[in-house]
């Protein structure tokens, strides 16, 4: 079990704040204190901090080449970059432009564009490897693919062997560097940006850029697969200070909700003893539910907390780097898919599936078809039963979402003693 990276970054101050006070002290590289317009003083130590002055360089070093290094070694990744809007995650993620030379400017997504093909090129001839790419925005709670328009509502899949996965999402197979940042380039061209009064070029979507990175060891015809998620969130925002109104303020509400669905599943990650052994609402919004894998285990996962060192935007800065912190309790263990551990877990699932089956079968001959169909579902949805043959609608799970919201938590618990000592009574 390994933590989540997670790592802050001042950006410089921009022309609205230049000439006022900054609110941070530096103690090292990895600690800092920040005070906010009361004049309260925080403490914040992260993995590593990137002052105003860090270079784009730094931060891919430091953040996101180990876990690109990880991908090609099909260890599955996610980069994340978190905070108020204006705050730099879009500059951090593509640079000034995502074809841009110049190495100051210049993102992690080209860079780890780079580091994959080179990682390919001295792999030898025992080692093929296939990347394909993919980009898709949450605009307004709905998944767009940003390679074809049409595909205006993806839905987001579980599959017990793969994890979570989006339902006909384009991949397009990428052959080189160039090709990789022409697609990104067309990609990013599709995003929802606006322009606040906080950032002209503002992004109204959580934009998700998905590397597939399928390695395959020729002469023993091993096939193993490393997806490296990158994800450049929507800020939070005050609609005072953005000026949001009409179509914007609709986009804030929706980008403020999905990111405190973010909060809500980091508390319930981080806040709990024993966090798999209770509800985490990952199904509270599309965001959560496409980043379960990366914060609930499987992924190689690094956040960074973007921030404006400027006293006028403190208070958002402390609750974005109090957020970190909170992420950086959660114990994420790595999940690697090799075509062997996708068999392995079709086999474990197998015998689940006849022992789920067994327990149905005995519970029809004492209780109704409903409270047992009702079982069955509850099975599925604690991964206790998984039939990957048979795919369960998404009627199922908004049934079982039903379910869950129309029982108060104690009543469900006294439910699921009950179940658990008839299941003993039985086996
Ligand atoms: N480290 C940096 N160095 C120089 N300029 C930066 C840096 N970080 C951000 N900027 C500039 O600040 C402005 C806002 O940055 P950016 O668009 O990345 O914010 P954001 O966090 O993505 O905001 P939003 O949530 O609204 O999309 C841009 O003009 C960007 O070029
Ligand atoms: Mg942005």
């Amino acid at each position: 079990m390994a933590n989540i990276c997670v790592c802050a970054r001042f950006r410089p101050l921009n022309s609205r704040e230049e000439g006022g006070p900054i609110c941070i002290t530096r103690s090292d590289s990895q600690s800092f204190s920040i005070k906010d317009e009361k004049d309260e003083q925080y403490l914040f130590s992260f993995d590593k901090v990137f002052y105003e002055d860090s270079e784009q360089a730094d931060v891919y070093e430091f953040l996101a080449r180990p876990i690109v290094r990880d991908a090609v070694n099909s260890i599955n990744g996610t980069i994340i970059t978190y905070g108020q809007t204006g705050a730099g995650k879009t500059f951090t993620m593509e640079g000034a432009n995502i074809l841009e030379a110049d190495n100051h400017k210049k993102g992690l997504l080209p860079r780890v564009v780079d580091e994959l093909f080179d990682a390919i090129k001295v792999c030898g001839e025992a080692t093929a490897y296939n990347i394909k790419l993919s980009m898709v925005e949450i605009y307004m709670e709905r998944v767009r693919d940003l390679f074809d328009l049409s595909k205006d509502n993806i839905q987001i899949k579980e599959h017990k062997g793969h994890g979570i996965l989006l339902s006909g999402v384009t991949e397009v197979p990428i052959l080189d560097g160039e090709e990789a940042l022409k697609n990104l380039s067309s990609g990013i061209a599709n995003r929802a940006v606006g322009e606040t009064q906080m950032n002209a070029g503002s992004s109204r979507s959580h934009c998700i850029y998905i590397f597939t990175v399928q390695k395959e060891v020729t002469n023993e015809k091993r096939v193993s697969t490393g997806k490296l998620l990158l994800v450049d969130l929507a800020g939070s925002e005050k609609i005072e200070k953005t000026g949001a109104e009409g179509k914007v303020l609709e986009e804030a509400k929706t980008i403020n909700k999905s990111l405190s669905a973010l909060g809500n599943v980091i508390s319930a990650l981080t806040s709990i003893p024993n966090a798999k052994s209770l509800h985490i609402p990952f199904r509270d919004s599309k965001l959560t539910r496409l980043l379960q894998d990366a914060l609930g285990g499987g992924s190689h996962t690094a956040l960074l907390c973007c921030c404006s060192p400027s006293l006028s935007n403190s208070s958002e800065s402390v609750s974005t780097l109090r957020f970190g912190a909170r992420a950086k309790h959660i114990k994420a263990s790595l999940r690697m898919s090799s075509k062997e551990d996708i068999d392995k877990k079709q086999d474990i699932s197998d015998v689940k599936l006849k022992i789920a089956e067994r327990i149905l079968k005995k519970l029809r001959e004492k209780l109704d078809a409903e409270t047992v169909n009702m079982i069955g579902e509850e099975f599925v949805m604690d991964g206790l039963f998984c039939d990957p043959t048979a795919s369960f609608t998404e009627e199922v799970i908004s049934n079982h979402e039903t379910i869950i919201t129309s029982q108060t938590i104690s009543s469900w618990k006294e439910a699921s003693q009950n179940l658990v000592n008839t299941i003993i009574e039985l086996l």
